[in-house]
């Protein structure tokens, strides 16, 4: 059912649901507040432990544990349990190539691959505890890998394989990874990325890494080192059938996963064991309603926390079939993805506005000849979705038959924090509303002083519970962690999102209240594109401002002032583009770069990043009362006036 007439539809909602539509959805959720502890154990019985917790929550702000004292294995839940049932001879993997080779990979098949895989990983001298380094595209080796790592108790970061070397080297460093894993290369639009090569120029500047694994995906001959570098097909041969899982504390670290913040270096989120797999199987039974016979496709990489919640841990753990594609979305022909939903039957399909967006500029012409018949249910994710775009998904994909989740989440918070729960009960959809907090979650939006704000009034999101999938910590770095997301609002975690509630509970989410940037859904700190233009040799200082972009959300609009020596050009601005793709990849590419005389400062020396962001938009820059120099306004002005006459030119 939609509800499409806006927040202010508060009286023609249901007689007595002014609050909350779904009476059962109420209940719950009221339950789970009142007693979190109690609720969240009666999820976590819907697990296999190796022994039952002590406690099911020590919260020691900012610090919360869950599930204290029990054993629990993420490989076991996600593979080990599903061939003691009928489910061994079922699909969990329909994998597609961009160059049209399928694999499928029955949960027998999984077992058998994640068991061989986990003995190389302990040949390899991979103990429990120890961090593996994991840089791959979308191939089955990818959840296969992290599976081994889960089963012995290492944990694995993912580096979306979108990433440089500068960047891999970061995050190897950064947790001292001994082993890497990738691939001879991947395909991307046709074309090969070299990723063993973008590799090889990593681990120069990481000196922990001792071994190399390399994955055959293109069969191209690639630079091997001998001692170092081994094929995955050759240790495959010497590999055990059988390696035991270890019963993990359940307050074991799974996973590092770096995302942008504040500043320019990334931060290694820390995310546990019990809490994660049981916040995240409670989670996907809500939102999704997922169940073992659903194909369930997100299209998310699996180097973003998306992947590793909805591909990876959250449908194995149902016993549910992932689509795993690795290629990219319009190739050959942007009906690539509608006949990958077709050809697999999927029932379950969760993308991003971006993904939306991009489509909606193709037409529904094409959609015509194609069967969404099996689709059961679409989601939405990692930034807000504009009604627009909502409607025409509705529509031209789930043909009016299927309900959209908008999920509100972050890596951070490990899983879905606010949905609509059609698992517990359907409600009224709100277009561009990401509708309540899932049970469990206690969100409220409050003013700058944390005062809770009334209904249709905008202020910040912040949670006011610790919740089983709330990170564990920053990795090497606590007080990052507690400045980040405690110090703001002492005792509840702060999100770093602007949001309204309406007058029927309903949650808007509006965009980042912080430093960082949204560009087709994938997370980037203004900071971090700053520190990677000020390393080009012609640039004294950088600032980023964003711009709505009609597809991607946020583009990027940098702003350079140059060194003595360097003169000013358009091929310079390419340059600088070229070496912002270079240090960090494809995903920080500016889509404007303007020279500047002078950035504007206040008297302290921050970058007024909100006037530039005006005058990118053409929009006057506000108060400027706190600004050292008002010249900086009339040069960033100058600057993007000999933009446009560079782009006339052009
Ligand atoms: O600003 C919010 C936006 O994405 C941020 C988190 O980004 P990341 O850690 O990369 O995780 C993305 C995928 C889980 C949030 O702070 N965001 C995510 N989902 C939504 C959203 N904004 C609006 N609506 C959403 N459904």
């Amino acid at each position: 059912m939609i509800d499409d007439r806006g927040s202010d539809s508060a009286s023609s909602l249901p007689t007595g649901a002014r609050m909350w539509p779904s009476k059962r959805y109420a209940e719950i959720h009221q339950r789970s507040l009142q007693d979190p502890e109690r609720f969240w154990a009666e999820e976590a019985r819907k697990l296999d432990w190796y022994k039952t917790w002590d406690r099911v929550l020590d919260w020691d702000p900012p610090y919360a544990r869950w599930f204290v004292g029990g054993r629990i294995n993420a490989c076991y839940q996600c593979v080990d349990r599903h061939v003691q049932t009928w489910r061994k001879s079922k699909v969990a993997i329909y994998w597609e190539g961009e160059t049209g080779e399928t694999r499928v990979l029955s949960y027998s098949t999984l077992f058998r691959e994640v068991n061989r895989f986990a003995s190389i990983l302990q040949k390899l001298g991979i103990k429990k505890g120890d961090r593996v380094a994991i840089y791959l595209s979308m191939v089955p080796e990818l959840p296969i890998f992290m599976l081994a790592c889960a089963r012995i108790g290492a944990v694995h970061t993912v580096i979306f394989s979108g990433f440089s070397a500068h960047a891999i080297a970061d995050r190897v460093n950064d947790i001292q990874a001994r082993v890497l894993i990738t691939a001879d290369g991947a395909y991307r639009r046709g074309k090969i990325l070299a990723l063993k090569e973008i590799v090889d120029e990593a681990v120069k500047l990481s000196p922990s890494v001792e071994k190399i694994v390399v994955v055959r995906r293109t069969g191209e001959k690639v630079p091997m080192k001998e001692g170092r570098d081994f094929y995955l097909s050759s240790l495959l041969d010497d590999a055990d059938r059988m390696v035991k899982p270890e019963p993990m504390e359940s307050t074991h670290p799974l996973y590092i996963l770096y995302t942008s913040g504040t500043t320019g270096k990334p931060k290694g989120v820390v995310h546990g064991t019990g809490g994660y797999l049981v916040f995240n199987h409670s989670a996907y039974k809500w939102v999704f309603d997922i169940r073992e016979e659903s194909v369930y496709w997100c299209t998310a990489d699996v180097g973003w926390v998306t992947g590793h919640s909805s591909i990876v841990y959250a449908p194995l753990s149902h016993g549910a079939a992932i689509v795993l594609y690795d290629g990219a979305p319009d190739y050959p022909t942007v009906e690539r993805w509608w006949d990958i939903v077709e050809k697999y039957g999927v029932s379950i399909f969760y993308t991003s506005p971006t993904a939306i967006r991009m489509f909606m500029r193709h037409g529904e012409e094409r959609l015509l000849k194609h069967d969404f018949s099996s689709l059961e249910l679409l989601g939405s994710v990692g930034e807000p979705i504009n009604p627009e775009a909502w409607y025409w998904y509705y529509k031209n994909i789930g043909k009016e038959r299927c309900p959209i989740v908008d999920t509100w989440w972050q890596t951070e918070t490990g899983g879905t924090m606010l949905s609509p729960t059609p698992g517990i009960e359907s409600i009224p959809l709100k277009p561009g509303s990401a509708a309540f907090p899932l049970p469990g979650v206690d969100a409220a939006v409050v003013d700058a002083e944390g005062n809770e704000l009334l209904p249709g009034q905008t202020g910040l999101l912040i949670i006011r519970k610790p919740w089983p999938g709330m990170l564990l910590d920053i990795y090497g770095d606590p007080q990052r962690y507690k400045d980040s997301y405690w110090s703001r609002f002492p005792g509840s975690y702060y999100t770093g999102d602007f949001a309204m509630r309406d007058e029927d509970g309903y949650f808007w989410l509006l965009g980042r209240a912080d430093e960082v940037l949204k560009v087709a859904g994938h997370r980037i700190g203004t900071a971090e594109l700053e520190d990677a233009a000020v390393s080009h040799p012609a640039v004294a200082e950088a600032a980023v401002a964003s711009k709505p972009d009609e597809v991607k959300g946020d583009s990027i609009v940098l702003f350079v002032t140059l060194k003595d020596d360097a003169s000013p050009s358009s091929d310079l601005k390419q340059e600088i583009g070229k070496h912002l793709r270079n240090v960090i990849g494809p995903i920080a590419t500016p889509d404007e770069v303007h020279f500047v005389d002078s950035l504007p400062k206040t008297r302290s020396g921050k970058i007024m990043r909100r006037v530039l962001k005006a005058l990118a938009l053409g929009q006057s820059p506000g108060d400027l009362t706190t600004l050292e120099d008002e010249a900086s306004v009339e040069d960033a002005k100058k600057g993007l006036r000999n933009n446009e006459e560079d782009v006339r030119h052009r």
